[in-house]
């Protein structure tokens, strides 16, 4: 196709990101920005989400610029600003609408989770502003109904671009500190980042973890007094003598002071959707098992770690077919809708023909499916590995097994 016939020339098309990084933006940046320049379109990325949009804009030209997608985060950066979150006097409505007459910005394509594209949503039914959503989420929380068939049954899971990056993070993490766990016979908690669901921690047991707590299953007292049981059972067992368990930032713990099931907060601040931030649980369900149990216990927060480096192979292919449906949306003017991947398949599988879209508006949060833990023996089923193994990548485990004959002294 010549320049000259391509046919979006002369038209804008903008890209942001908002919410928490993960490591498949910039590549969902890069392989939206080169599909758009085919079609003409002239590439422009809004830097920190929303907040770009606000006062003078903060924009920047990435047609034809180098871009490095197996970067991780997003060279565009982020924010958690709402653009429905006005203080007195400000009319943050009227500053994005003024920015995107004056920057002349044609489409909006927006990264994000439910909270951006929720509000991109808004704007494109309240404002006729044309956007097309793009997910994200290192927490794989969105309603993205792709399912998921194994054994003839069909599940509702979710596959978000950044979580396969992210799962292999944690897995390998976990899979690290097993060595100091073993050398100390202790138990390890390690907490996992994933807000108010488990996807992300059903990974840590792909590292070695031998028991999870994730936010969909409550911790009442009675849960509880099982749950310390199965850790003395299964350390016990373990002629290693330790254990490693994984817990999602959200879950709610029971605080005995309180006498019900609560959550730890890092902070009292909330962002500008309404969320507040985690953190410190694995430091309290470790202190509880010492005390309990008298076992040395200690915690680890991976943190940011899930979210940080550099974009995986899955996460490539994926940005890259997501951004082929997004060519389809663009040339049918679907606006307020978001490209999704249709079934759970593996890499040689991502291809646009397994893609869909769904409404913006409608994509929600989608806890973890109740086929994918068992809330009985603390553990993911057969069922989330086989949807792991599918979407993250092979790695080398290290294990260490040994039987070594004990020396007993001459008489
Ligand atoms: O939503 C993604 C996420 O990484 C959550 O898992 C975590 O609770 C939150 O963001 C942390 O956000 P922040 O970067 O604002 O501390």
């Amino acid at each position: 196709m010549s320049l000259e016939n391509k046919l979006f020339k002369g038209k804008t098309l903008a890209i942001l990101s908002g919410g928490g990084d993960t490591p498949a933006i910039n590549s969902s940046i890069e392989a939206v920005r080169n599909r758009a320049s085919m079609l003409g379109y002239k590439v422009y990325g809004i830097r920190q989400g929303w907040k770009g949009l606000l006062g003078d804009g903060d924009v920047m030209d990435l047609t034809c610029q180098p871009y490095n997608g197996c970067y991780g985060g997003t060279a565009l950066r982020s924010s958690r600003t709402n653009p429905f979150s006005s203080k007195p006097g400000e009319d943050r409505v009227g500053q994005i609408m003024n920015n995107l007459k004056r920057y002349k910005i044609d489409v909006l394509v927006t990264i994000g989770g439910d909270d951006t594209n929720g509000a991109a949503k808004k704007l494109y039914e309240q404002e006729g502003i044309p956007v097309i959503g793009f997910p994200k989420t290192i927490d794989n929380d969105l309603r993205t109904r792709t399912m998921h068939e194994v054994d003839g049954k069909e599940i509702e899971a979710v596959i978000c671009p950044g979580f396969p990056s992210a799962a292999r993070t944690v897995a390998r993490l976990t899979n690290m500190i097993k060595t100091t766990t073993e050398s100390h016979s202790r138990v390890m908690v390690v907490e996992v980042m994933g807000r108010d669901a488990g996807w992300l921690t059903g990974t840590a047991t792909f590292g070695g973890a031998h028991l999870a707590l994730i936010p969909e299953v409550e911790i009442t007292r009675e849960r509880k007094d099982f749950f310390f049981e199965r850790v003395n059972e299964l350390y016990m067992r373990n002629p290693k003598r330790n254990l490693i368990v994984a817990v999602s930032e959200g879950i709610r713990w029971y605080n005995e002071e309180t006498g019900k099931p609560e959550m730890v907060f890092a902070s009292s601040e909330k962002d500008e959707y309404g969320h507040p931030r985690f953190g410190g649980v694995s430091g309290v369900v470790a202190s509880e098992i010492s005390r309990r149990l008298g076992i040395d216990a200690r915690a680890q927060i991976t943190g940011y770690f899930a979210r940080a480096g550099e974009c995986r192979e899955y996460d490539r292919r994926l940005t890259a077919t997501l951004a082929d449906k997004v060519v389809d949306l663009l040339l049918r003017e679907a606006y307020g809708q978001m490209p999704v991947l249709k079934s759970v398949v593996p890499y040689e599988e991502l291809e646009e023909f397994n893609t869909s879209s769904i409404d913006m508006g409608s994509i929600g949060n989608k806890p973890l499916s109740c086929e994918y833990y068992d809330a009985n023996t603390f553990t993911f089923t057969p069922h989330y590995h086989d949807f792991l193994g599918k979407v993250m990548e092979k790695m080398n485990l290290m294990n260490f097994d040994y039987d070594f004959p004990v020396v007993i002294p001459e008489k």
